[in-house]
């Protein structure tokens, strides 16, 4: 810690004589294009906004760097952070531990699940067991689709979606029964743009934990970690969840 303090004196002092001013180490960061509301573009603005960006902006303000933001597949993040082509991402990204064994993870910043989703009015599809057979969207290389393939015996009907935009178009055109995915992005589209056309059903399955991203062996590892702590301890964590979820359990 105190050498990294030096270090850092020495290089702002360097800078600031070189240039006349200081500036912070630029992180290449990545997020995926729509994944609501942790992030999405503002039509407006064409800027990124949701729970994720103002997450990633409040840990780089503590943590001491600056970035670049930009958006990819989510398919892509984790051989982007493993080439070493980016250096950061925060993407509603489930720990696992298969990706632990390429990326480092933060510490975890949000409980979440899957859930399932169906037309409104649909009583068929209720539980997991009553997807045997029937046509599922998922998406590419997310946790929902690797758990169908585990769990269902009959998982010759799941399409893995590329993007989360044509897999909820597919429900609602009728080209798939159900989609299963993270519990807190079906459960936004069902509040928000599919309201009256889908519902939410069934529990939640497995309980799984997001946490940013930072390519192998990053040395902002701890800076992010002691970033987000903060950020818990002093009501800032839960002033951006509130924004974004609603009334944040006690027990977050
Ligand atoms: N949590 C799931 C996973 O890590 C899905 C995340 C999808 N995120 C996204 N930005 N599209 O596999």
């Amino acid at each position: 810690m105190n050498t990294k303090w030096l270090k850092t004196i020495g290089a702002s002092l360097a800078l600031t004589l070189a240039a006349g001013t200081a500036s912070a180490e630029t992180l290449r960061v990545v997020t995926d294009p729509s994944f609501v509301p942790f992030e999405m573009m503002d039509q407006e603005t064409g800027e990124m906004i949701g729970f994720d960006m103002e997450i990633i902006a409040e840990v780089a303000k503590r943590a001491g760097f600056e970035y670049d933001l930009n958006t990819m597949d989510f398919n892509g993040i984790i051989p982007a952070l493993q080439t070493g082509n980016v250096d950061i991402a925060i993407a509603g990204m489930t720990i696992t531990e298969a990706r632990e064994e390429i990326v480092d993870f933060s510490n975890p910043y949000y409980d979440s699940g899957l859930r399932l989703l169906v037309p409104k009015g649909n009583d068929d599809i209720k539980v997991l067991a009553d997807l045997e057979g029937k046509k599922i969207g998922s998406k590419i290389g997310s946790t929902s689709y690797d758990f169908l393939m585990k769990n269902l015996d009959d998982n010759s009907g799941v399409t893995p979606y590329p993007g989360s935009a044509d897999m909820y178009l597919a429900l609602m055109s009728g080209a798939v029964d159900a989609v299963f995915y993270d519990a807190p992005n079906v459960g936004y589209f069902a509040r928000t743009k599919g309201s009256g056309k889908v519902q939410t059903v069934g529990p939640m399955y497995e309980g799984q934990q997001y946490g940013i991203a930072l390519k192998a062996g990053s040395e902002w590892l701890d800076e992010v970690n002691a970033a987000l702590a903060a950020m818990m301890e002093d009501g800032t964590y839960k002033t951006i969840y509130e924004k974004w979820f609603g009334p944040m359990p006690e027990d977050k």
